[in-house]
This record gives structure tokens, sequence and C-alpha cells, in this order.
């Protein structure tokens, strides 16, 4: 299936009448109200009633929304329509209770991977409520499925170099530069990028994309790009493997969060920076005891080959932290233990500036993109500390793994203004609306939200 926006001036034939539970009917037509009756058709949240016409014809339909003050309410409902909806074109009769979001949630819920498998047909198209701006919802939907389509893209043809393809092709539409160091010629300013890369035949790499006016502010992010995570040395077990081609939804996520900054034009000086490698297993793999000197000089005993994202986003953040960024921020795939913690759709998000950490929360939580925020306790910072360098990559105990690894990190940053890292999970473990099974998109929304409030006009 596919879920369309109609140009303003078209005014389809079909109607869709919003229904709250207990609300009056008066303004629904005659035999939608008997369809109601005959069907004992209850409007929860998100059912959808098509409502047949004479002679065999579609009249309409109608969309439950639930109870008015339904505080459980999901935005996104209005993703079923594309699902539950013959082909058509249709317009909304009646208030939805968060347009805006209700036709994010309708773009997104249509979503589909299919690169490898012939593409539905239907196409549910629907006019534009009034007051929902048409390019922005779209700019925001472009953004979520460039996310998800580098998620879902198999390893097999999403490695280091298909990574830098897509920042290329993204720099190109958008007339931003983007320069990468390759393979051996990142031994020597990113040790920590080259050892955990060095491993695959597949050339690490970094990708530096840059784009905006240099007077403006800076706001860089940096993405997680590990295009496959074995552990290494460390390995995984088959079923922790499984989905690790998503270990480089920090950077998918980059990406489509750049497409939704740079196609909106927002004020700021963009930089995306990208450690693309592959965690893989040779005989060039780092080893458990190895000490690397990183960028910043940091020295950095390997703890566990496993906890490789920390390393690579080390170097890049140290990279990034040179220019003094007005905002830096980090997405990345990091830690199983951020999952045990607050479970698949609530990243957690890590920062000493408490202004930033309280708006991107209660962003978060109007853009229907919720993230929580968990401490940058300092006391932990002994556990992951080293005897024979200045830091271990892996935490001791077990215990708090995602606020050791957001320590690590916070190491390599010190002259930004505000630094932020968002431990997600880039994945859908089951299908809910608006959000297919498979690679996601984490916060973005949440953060595009954010600057746009902070730097749009
Ligand atoms: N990419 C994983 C983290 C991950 C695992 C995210 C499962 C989502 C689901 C990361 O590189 C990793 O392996 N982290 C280890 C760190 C540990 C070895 C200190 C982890 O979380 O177990
Ligand atoms: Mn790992
Ligand atoms: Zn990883």
């Amino acid at each position: 299936m596919q879920s369309l926006l109609l140009p303003p001036d078209f005014s389809p034939s079909l109607p869709v009448w919003v229904l709250a539970k207990g609300q009056e009917q008066g303004h629904l037509p005659e035999t939608a109200r008997a369809w109601i009756a005959a069907t004992g058709f209850e409007p929860s949240a998100g059912r959808v009633l098509a409502v047949p016409g004479p002679g065999g014809t579609l009249l309409g339909a109608v969309f439950g929304v639930g109870a008015e003050d339904a505080k459980s309410r999901d935005p996104f409902l209005a993703a079923n329509l594309a699902r539950d909806l013959p082909a058509g074109d249709y317009r909304f009769e009646g208030a939805l209770p968060d347009a805006r979001l209700a036709i994010v949630g309708f773009l997104l819920g249509s979503y589909r991977f299919d690169r490898y498998r012939k593409p539905e047909i239907k196409t549910v198209k629907f006019a534009v409520p009034s007051g929902v701006d048409v390019a922005e919802v779209v700019r925001i939907a472009e953004g979520v499925r460039l996310a998800r389509d580098l998620v879902n893209t198999p390893s097999n043809d999403m490695g280091p170099e298909e990574l830098e393809s897509a920042a290329q092709e993204l720099a190109g539409r958008h007339e931003a530069r983007c320069s990468v160091v390759r393979g051996e010629e990142l031994a020597r300013d990113f040790p920590l990028i080259h050892a955990v890369g060095v491993s695959s035949p597949r050339a690490p790499r970094l990708l530096d994309l840059t784009w905006g006016n240099e007077s403006h502010p800076r706001v860089t992010i940096v993405g997680k790009g590990v295009c496959f995570d074995t552990g290494g040395l460390d390995i995984k077990p088959s079923s922790a493997m499984l989905i690790m081609k998503k270990d480089m939804g920090g950077a998918a996520n980059a990406l489509g969060l750049a497409h939704m900054l740079m196609d909106a034009d927002l004020p700021i000086r963009l930089r995306v920076l990208i450690p693309a490698v592959e965690n893989a297993v040779s005989g060039r793999s780092f080893r458990p005891g190895d000490v690397f000197r990183s960028r910043k000089g940091i020295t950095v005993e390997i703890g566990n080959t496993d906890a490789e994202g920390r390393l690579v986003l080390a170097d890049a953040l140290a990279l990034a932290d040179e220019e003094e960024p007005d905002l830096l921020i980090d997405l990345a795939t990091l830690t199983g233990a951020a999952r045990v913690a607050l479970g698949p759709e609530v990243p957690p998000v890590f920062s000493d500036d408490d202004a930033f950490a309280d708006d991107i929360v209660r962003t978060g939580l109007a853009e229907n993109d919720p993230v929580w925020r968990l401490p940058l306790w300092r006391n932990y910072e002994k556990m992951i500390a080293s005897k024979v360098a200045d830091v271990n990559n892996a935490g001791t105990g077990g215990h708090a793994g995602s606020i050791t690894a957001a320590l690590f990190l916070r190491k390599f940053v010190e002259k930004a203004k505000t630094y932020a890292h968002f431990d997600i999970f880039a994945w859908t473990p089951s299908a809910r609306p608006g959000r297919p099974e498979g690679g996601e998109a984490h916060a973005i929304r949440a953060i595009y939200a954010y600057l746009k409030a902070r730097h749009g006009s």
C-alpha cells in the first residue's frame, strides 16, 4: 500500500467522518448512521468502517478516535486508514485530535521496505487537512523513510562504501560538501576508527558532511555507522547478531535528520560525522587487552571488542569538538542495556545541559517521538577505570551499561557548548501504528522540532 497527499486545489469525493466515542452523529448522513447502527460499529481509537452507498458503491468511511479525553491515544492511529481503506481519494470531515501528527502517522504507516520484492499497489490518498503544512509533513516523512531504508538494507548491500554513497547522494541533493577519510589513512588521525574497522576487507571510513552558512550556529550530528556488528573476537551469539545490520542506525538517523534540516533550510551550519566501519572477525581484528591512543590522546584499553561503537564515536566526537560547536549530538545503537532500562520505544538521552534535556524530553512527547533523560552519573566512572590505560571501553560489574557507555563518550567532548548522546534502538520489533516492523527513526523528529523551534523563523 501507499499513502499520499493530494494537491491543495484537488477536492476528493470520498468523505472520512471523524467520530469520537459517544459523540453526536448529526454531521453524518442518514445512510452512514444507519450503517453504524446495523454493524454495531464502535468508534474506538483507530477503527475504520467503510460505508456503502447505493448500488454497491462506496459512500465514505468512518474513522474512530475513541474517547475525547483519551490520554493513551496514539497520534499515529491515522496510519490505519492507509491499511484499512480501499484505494481512493479521501477528505476528512470533522476535526482530527492532532491533524499534523495524524498526517505524519498516515504517511509513515504505509512504509514498506520493497527493495527486494514487488511493491504493493494499493494507494490511499488524502486531502491535506486545513492548517497542516504539507511541505513540513512531507519532509519529516522523507527523513524517516530515508533512515528506515538505510537500516533495513541488509549488510551485504550496506557496507561502509554504500553508507558513504548514501551520504554523498544526500549531500548532492542539498548542495552540501562531503569529504571522506578512508582505510589506512585513518591510522594516524583516527586510531580508534581504524582499530575497529581494519578487521573487515570493506575499508572503514569517516564521512564528514557540511552544509550551510559558516557564520550560522554550529550544529554537529555524529552517527554510529557500524554496518555490521559481529562483536569482533568477543563474538556475539547468533540470537544477538541476527539484527546487527541495524548497528548503523545512528548514521541512518543522522542522515534522515540532516535531510529534514537541510530541506527546511534552517539557518544553521550543519555538520554530520559518520564513522562507517564493519566490526568483523579476522586475523586483523583488534583484541581484548589491546591499548590504543585515541585522536584526543586519551588511551583506551579494550575490555570487550563488542563495545566497538563508543570507540569509533570517540574519535569522531573528538574531531567534532575541536571546532567548538554550539550543539553536538550523537545518535548511536550503543547498548543493549538501554533497552533493558527503557525498552524498544523510548531512547535514553544523556546531557549535562539541563535546559536542553528538559526541552528535548518535552518536544519528544509532543512529537510522538519520546526520549527520556538518564543521568551522566559521574560516580560510575570507576566502572570503566583501567589499570593500564586512561579508560577501559567496557564496564565491569554489568550494571548501568548505558550510563557507563555515555560516560565513556563524555570524556571526548570538552568544548561543545551543549553535548547530548542518544542511545537509540533504530528498530521496531513488532509493528505499531505508523511504525512497521523493522528499521526505525528514533529521536530525530524530536531533535528536528527542537532545532526548528530554536532556529526556525
Ligand atoms: N550494537 C551493540 C548494542 C546493541 C545490542 C544495541 C543489542 C541494540 C541491541 C553494541 O555494539 C554492543 O554490542 N554493546 C555491548 C556493550 C558491552 C560489550 C559493554 C552490549 O550492550 O552488550
Ligand atoms: Mn558491539
Ligand atoms: Zn555495536
